[in-house]
């Protein structure tokens, strides 16, 4: 367990130093199996395995919604060990902010502006500088992040390509409950009947890909079929649907190539993204 920036860089330097190969799992904590597959692979692929825990402020829309957030430290060190972690950096909101950033980074274009950039202004630019942070203080490494953010990811990766960090994002596919629901630690805040209702942004995007697959709808037909899947379910209120081009966001004109059909509903009060790829030769 290391709390502070200077131990947590000299340590996975003095690893490095000795050939090791260090992964990198950034978390906000309140680990769950979907996180448990991401520091396995780390620990797989790399000698050293180090899970973050933070609960970044510069990526939620308000001081309450980061409060609101579900956390639990000592269960969180069990699971990152149990996955295969040697270390767990937990730092302090001083140590990693010691005084409010006057710079940050900015997601510019289509891949900040679109999706979560209009839902939550501010989002993508608080993850990516929390990211760019973790990169300086990490050193070199792999570092692995969940499709589950299918944006985030993109961003990610462009950041590391813009900023030329020397960090490998290796990508890990979304690990679901057995009724589709895709693990987060969101899905802690959900009432008995909202969990019961949370589903429909499964079995929605399963039905758009299956639309996606048959041929013959335009972007905007399939997005709207989600949409009246979701519809369908009282419980649960949409905020977006779409059917997008996996690379670059945008909605194409024909339904061709790697595409990627995205959702974001409220849930009650609980914010619930997924999503699922497709390619149509
Ligand atoms: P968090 O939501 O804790 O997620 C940490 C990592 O776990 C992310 O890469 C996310 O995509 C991945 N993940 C979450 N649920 C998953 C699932 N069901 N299957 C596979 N991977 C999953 O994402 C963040 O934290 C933050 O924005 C962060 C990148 C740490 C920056 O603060």
């Amino acid at each position: 367990m290391i709390e502070r920036v200077a131990e947590l860089s000299a340590a996975l330097e003095a690893r490095r130093a000795a050939a090791s190969t260090v992964g990198l799992v950034p978390t906000l904590g309140a680990l769950h199996d979907g996180h448990a597959s991401l520091i396995e692979r780390a620990a797989a692929e790399c000698d050293l395995a180090c899970v973050s825990i933070f609960v970044n402020p510069l990526q939620f829309t308000s001081a309450a919604e980061a409060a609101a957030y579900p956390s639990g430290l000592d269960a969180d060190v069990v699971l990152a060990e149990k996955a295969g972690a040697t270390v767990v950096f937990a730092p302090t909101l001083e140590e990693m902010y010691p005084q409010p950033p006057a710079v940050g980074v900015q997601i510019a274009g289509q891949l900040g502006a679109t999706l979560e950039g209009v839902s939550r202004p501010g989002h993508l630019d608080g993850v990516a500088t929390v990211v760019a942070k973790l990169f300086a203080m990490a050193g070199r490494c792999r570092a692995y992040f969940g499709e589950k953010d299918y944006q985030q990811l993109l961003v990610v990766r462009r950041l590391v390509a813009d900023l030329s960090f020397p960090v490998t994002v290796v990508a890990c596919p979304t690990v679901r409950s057995i009724d589709g629901v895709a693990e987060s630690s969101r899905n802690r805040q959900l009432s008995s009947a909202e969990r019961g209702a949370a589903p429909v942004l499964c079995r929605a995007l399963r039905a758009g890909a299956a639309a996606v697959l048959a041929g013959g709808s335009e972007p905007g037909e399939v997005a709207g079929l989600m949409a009246d899947i979701v519809a369908a379910e009282p419980l649960v209120e949409l905020d977006y649907a779409v059917v997008v081009d996996a690379a670059s966001l945008v909605v194409p004109e024909r339904l061709v190539g790697e595409l990627r059909l995205l959702v974001a509903a409220r849930v009650g009060g609980t914010r619930l993204i997924d999503n699922v790829g497709v390619r149509v030769a």
